[in-house]
This record gives structure tokens, sequence and C-alpha cells, in this order.
């Protein structure tokens, strides 16, 4: 299989935690704009993916691929121009397992406590958790997004020391200050603190305190 080489390049991980809106909403959100987005999803994200948003994804990538283009041209809330690619747990010639190719940046969201032990412990027993593997020792942009309520020693244990190799841990926990109306309000800020961390441009959420300081303000 060969991958063309985009400019902008993305790993996406969906685990087994409670979120799946986060994680489609942040896959939509990169196609938006314009990344060529390596998915991998695991076997318990599909669970949680037919539990909370009724869609039943195909095990074989392809038709994965398929399904979610699909289900976000229905939604047809803008246009899709990057590229998706569904890898499986054992892909081991694609580009996250290489330090040679895999994109700099990755985010795991929703990420599952036991996701979250495999990437502290270096596990890499599948392609989700070698591309963390990857993207930790090769110094790039690890993002994680657990959600367990509460959480136990052993989860933030964990958490400590992925901060302190530069891991950042943004959980699922939405802010309550932007007058959410609905369940998508939240999810959209969640998913706004991420693409913020990414470095993608968005207009999912108004920006804090920029209503008072329009630019027309500024010209006074
Ligand atoms: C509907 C559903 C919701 C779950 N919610 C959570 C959760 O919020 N956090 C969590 O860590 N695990 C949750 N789990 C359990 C994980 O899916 C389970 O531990 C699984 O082994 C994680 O595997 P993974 O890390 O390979 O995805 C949930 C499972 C199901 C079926």
């Amino acid at each position: 299989m060969s991958y063309p080489k985009k400019q902008k390049s993305i790993s996406l991980a969906w685990t087994g935690a409670s979120g799946a809106p986060y994680g489609l909403k942040l896959l939509e959100c990169l196609l938006v704009a314009d990344y060529q987005v390596f998915l991998m999803i695991s076997s318990a994200a599909r669970v949680v993916l037919a539990t909370e948003e009724g869609v039943q994804l195909s095990a074989n990538g392809k038709k994965a691929e398929q399904q979610l283009l699909k289900l976000f041209a229905e939604r047809a809330e803008s246009s899709l121009k990057g590229s998706l690619h569904v890898l499986g747990k054992d892909e081991w010639f694609s580009p996250p397992a290489s330090g040679s190719a895999a994109p700099k940046q990755m985010v795991i969201c929703p990420c599952s406590t036991g996701t979250l032990a495999a990437v502290a412990t270096g596990m890499s027993n599948s392609l989700l958790e070698r591309a963390a593997d990857v993207v930790i020792k090769e110094r790039g942009q690890l993002i994680l997004v657990p959600r367990e309520t509460p959480f136990s020693s052993i989860h933030l244990e964990h958490m400590l020391s992925l901060s302190k190799l530069g891991v950042t841990i943004m959980p699922a926990a939405p802010g309550f200050y932007h007058d959410p109306k609905s369940v998508q309000d939240l999810v959209n800020f969640m998913v706004a603190r991420i693409l913020d961390h990414l470095g993608v441009e968005h207009d999912l959420t108004n920006r804090w305190g920029y209503d008072k300081y329009s630019a027309e303000d500024s010209n006074k």
C-alpha cells in the first residue's frame, strides 16, 4: 500500500473510552483542514462507537474509510479536503509505525485507561501503541484525551510519567462557561481545545475575551 505524501499529516487514534463523538468531530475537523489522517481504531473503540453513535464500523480499513466519509457527507457541515487512511492493528509497514515516516503529531481521543497504561509503559503491542511510542521517541507532539472517573493512582501515575516526557494530557472535561446549548456544543469545546494545541485553525467556539476586544475596538 502506498500513501501519497501530503504536507500536513497526523496520526489519530480512537480507543475504548467513552467519548466517540469527540473522536468523530476531531477527525472531521482535521479532514476539513486538509490533513492526511492516519486513523487507528481499537476493537473496544468500535464497540463504543456503535454504542454512542450507532455506527457499526467495518473491520476492513477501506470499507471503514468509505463509511466515515459517507457519514460526514450526510452531516454535510463542511467540505472535506484531506485524505483518510484507516489502518489495522498489524499494519507495521504503514507510516505511523516508523520514526523515518511517522507524522510528527498524534492524538489519542478518546483515550482509555488501558491504552494510557500501554503508552506509559511503551508496550507497542499494536500499531496504535507503536505509533504513540514512535511520536514520543521522536520527540513529536502527542496528545492524550483520557476519560474515566474517578482516576485511580495508577491512572494518575501514568499520566504524570507521560506528562514529564512532554506528552499533553487533556482529560475530556468540557467547560460550561461558554453557555453551551447542546451536547454538540460541549463536544465542540473539547475538540476546539485539542485543535488549538495542534495549531489547526477552526471556528468551533468563540475565543475567550475576543468578543470584548474586536478589531474595531482595538483601532480606537
Ligand atoms: C460503552 C463502553 C464505555 C467505556 N468507557 C470507558 C471509559 O470511559 N474509560 C475507560 O478507560 N474505559 C472505558 N471502557 C472500557 C474499555 O473499552 C476497555 O478497558 C478496553 O479494554 C480498552 O481497550 P483499548 O484501550 O484497546 O481501546 C468502556 C467500554 C465500553 C464498552
